[in-house]
């Protein structure tokens, strides 16, 4: 077994100086908001695990089948020596892949990408464990700001799984796909997984779901601010919301606020901030999309949409493209 390789761009200061960034912005805004990469501490990640095995949140199922019939074709026809999976989070979808390549016979380097660095960890070390053949060589960094250190060489396919291209607002989206790609040579290709536009009350469940996994998971981000910038949030003044957007075609994702109060945010030199009762601070929206959408994006900054599967019931979409 090789031990895996991890290189570390975001220390654990730099995230809270980040942090504190994101936070004073977010609170003194109007509406108040939150950024989505601060749930995933190590409580965030592993309620994330616990989401993906909730009978109302279909994408991983979903995900899983697509790549359970399609692994072998997408080792095949991206021809690709390295790996890279961006957001890999513990990386468990990603081993039907990596069998797949594996067995093709190419597959040289597995790079999981990932801002939660015990959770990148333990899953570079399993799978540098579980494939021996390969090297592993992980990377702790902010896929809004590290793209740029990507290892590279090699023919490459960079997986983005799970339907996360979906937690970026359109703008920030359009930048994120040039960034990638302007770090791509001909013959890169990416795999991204994106949730399709369907029954708003399936979309609901999947993000309120009955046995409050999402509602901790939303709440989490407070117990992160509380933990990292000495915050006196209390989790519980603060209600769960999730709805469809029908004209942006996305799940938002709230926190309103119970009660008139204040909250004081020492990392934040002491920045104070108000919630009225009824009050609401967004902290992620999950984008639904459809092919012509997926299609036009993906060409806009130079790639070709060479194929597209869905699950068996057409929920959620694995499509693959190519710099030409
Ligand atoms: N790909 C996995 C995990 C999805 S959860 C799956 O399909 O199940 C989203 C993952 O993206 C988490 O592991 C989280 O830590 C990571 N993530 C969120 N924001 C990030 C960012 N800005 N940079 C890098 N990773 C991020
Ligand atoms: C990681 N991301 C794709 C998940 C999603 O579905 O947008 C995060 C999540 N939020 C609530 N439930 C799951």
């Amino acid at each position: 077994m090789t031990t895996p390789i991890v290189d570390v761009h975001l220390q654990p200061e730099d995230l809270n100086a980040a942090l504190q960034t994101d936070v004073r912005d977010g609170l003194t805004s109007t509406p108040k908001e939150l950024p989505p990469k601060y749930f995933y501490d190590d409580r965030g990640s592993r309620l994330f695990e616990d989401i993906t095995r909730l009978p109302e949140y279909y994408p991983t199922r979903c995900e899983r089948e697509i790549l359970d019939r399609c692994a072998g074709h997408i080792a095949q026809a991206s021809g690709a020596d390295t790996l890279i999976e961006l957001g890999s989070g513990t990386s468990e979808k990603t081993r039907l892949l990596l069998d797949a390549m594996v067995e093709g016979g190419r597959l040289r380097r597995f790079v999981p990408f990932d801002v939660s660095e015990t959770t990148l960890r333990d899953a570079a070390a399993g799978i540098a464990r579980e494939y021996p053949s390969i090297e592993v060589h992980g990377v702790v960094g902010d896929f809004d700001h590290h793209l740029p250190l990507l290892p590279g060489g090699g023919r490459r396919l960079v997986a983005f799984l799970g339907g996360t291209i979906g937690n970026f607002t359109p703008p920030d989206r359009k930048r994120f796909f040039a960034e990638l790609v302007s770090g791509f040579e001909p013959g890169d290709g990416l795999l991204l997984g994106t949730d399709l536009v369907k029954d708003v009350g399936r979309l609901e469940a999947a993000y309120d779901d009955s046995a409050g996994v999402t509602a901790d998971f939303n709440r989490n981000v407070l117990h992160v601010v509380n933990a990292r910038l000495g915050a006196d949030f209390d989790p519980d003044r603060f209600q769960h919301v999730a709805f469809f957007d029908l004209d942006n075609e996305w799940i938002e994702m709230r926190l309103r606020s119970r009660a008139t109060h204040t909250v004081t945010v020492p990392g934040c030199d002491g920045l104070e901030v108000s919630f009225e009762a009824g009050e609401e601070m967004r902290t992620e929206i999950s984008a639904k999309f459809r092919r012509p959408g997926v299609e036009s994006e993906l060409a806009a900054v130079g790639l070709e949409l060479t194929e597209w599967w869905t699950d068996s019931a057409g929920d959620f979409a694995l499509s693959l493209s190519v710099l030409r």
